[in-house]
């Protein structure tokens, strides 16, 4: 099944069917896990700076370049422009500065995070922890944000060499359609949540019929993300994807995992899981997907457990919904 290892981007360019995800992955534990990752065969990484592992993440992938255990051109880097430099003005910089951190020359795709933008934080460090706050804790929200403007930015960015690809990151299918009938290059790819119980059909159908390619994020349902939902109170109900008994179920079918089974329901709809994990044993899990197949039958059973649910919300960008382009 060599194929099903690579998807076609509209541009002819290949991208590994899987990555690591490294949102809320620590520098202490990045690269070790970058370690394991890298022999256990993933060559496509999703970073961005706001998850401030750039840095760590670009010394492992220096070693193991530098040591000929990979070939640069055979990794897939993903990063993305953040919320605070959503600007033109600010594309270039701030992709520089990734590829400073990352130690590359170029990434393979870089992605606009989110439709939405900030004003760059008075600390000049970029995280969501760091954004300015009115009293209330709102965000101060940037709502001068023309994505034409800034697509244009992304496309010069392909044209520099600095990126093979682009796309963008929680957009919607209007959002997207703006990009399309103003670019030059066309998104790639488009990052969102996706998982079993937040399917996101329509916006998977728009995608496909415009050879769009989609990355899911928090494929597995980001446990550490339900937790933090459910101390702040923006969930009532723990939400465990690989405990649901449809999941459970065919998982025992197979003799595979439900983390497995979820992944896998993901790749054969045509779509790319990032899932993360810093731990060794279930980032070779989450690989070996490549050696089994859902029927027809398995696949619909999972696609009638959508309940439009989803995982990542704006718990912790309060305030970004009053941003005229939000779509969380
Ligand atoms: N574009 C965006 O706005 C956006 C937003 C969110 C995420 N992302 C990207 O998408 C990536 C993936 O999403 P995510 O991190 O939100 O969530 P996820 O991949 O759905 O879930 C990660 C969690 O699942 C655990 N896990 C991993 N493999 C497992 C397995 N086989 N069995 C049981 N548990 C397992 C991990 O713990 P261990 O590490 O301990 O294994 C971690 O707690 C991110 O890391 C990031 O790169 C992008």
């Amino acid at each position: 099944m060599t194929s099903e290892r690579f998807f076609t981007l509209n541009n002819g360019l290949e991208m590994p069917s899987i990555g690591i995800g490294t949102f809320m992955a620590p520098d202490h534990e990045i690269e070790t896990a970058l370690d394991a990752a890298l022999k256990a065969g993933y060559r496509h990484i999703d970073t961005a700076p706001v998850y401030l592992n750039e840095k760590a993440i670009g010394k492992a992938l220096r070693r193991w370049i530098d040591t000929n255990q990979v070939k640069r051109e055979d990794l897939f880097i993903t990063t993305k422009l953040p919320i605070h430099a959503n600007r033109p003005g600010d594309v270039e910089k701030t992709l520089k500065k990734s590829l400073e951190d990352l130690q590359l020359t170029y990434v393979d795709m870089y992605l606009i995070h989110a439709p939405v933008a900030v004003p760059q934080p008075a600390s000049g460090a970029g995280s969501s922890l760091t954004y300015d706050r009115d009293s209330n804790g709102n965000l101060i929200i940037d709502p001068t944000t023309d994505h034409v403007k800034i697509w244009k930015k992304m496309e010069d960015m392909i044209e520099m060499g600095l990126t093979k690809n682009i796309g963008v990151s929680n957009f919607n299918q209007k959002q997207i359609q703006r990009l399309l009938d103003n670019s030059k290059i066309k998104p790639s790819n488009l990052q969102i949540e996706l998982q079993v119980y937040f399917q996101q059909n329509d916006l998977v159908d728009f995608c496909k019929a415009n050879n769009i390619l989609i990355t899911a994020y928090s494929p597995l349902g980001n446990r550490d993300m339900v937790k933090r939902r459910l101390a702040a109170g923006t969930l009532k109900e723990d939400i465990i994807l690989f405990e649901d008994p449809t999941v459970v179920e065919i998982a025992k079918n197979h003799n595979k995992t439900g983390a497995q089974v979820l992944l896998r329901w993901i790749l054969q709809r045509g779509i790319c899981p990032i899932p993360k994990s810093t731990n060794p044993g279930r980032l070779q899990q989450n690989l070996d997907i490549y050696d089994f197949k859902l029927s027809d039958d398995e696949m619909n059973r999972l696609a009638g457990l959508d309940k439009g649910l989803r995982i990542c919300d704006t718990s912790f960008f309060k305030g970004i919904e009053k941003h005229p382009e939000c779509t969380w």
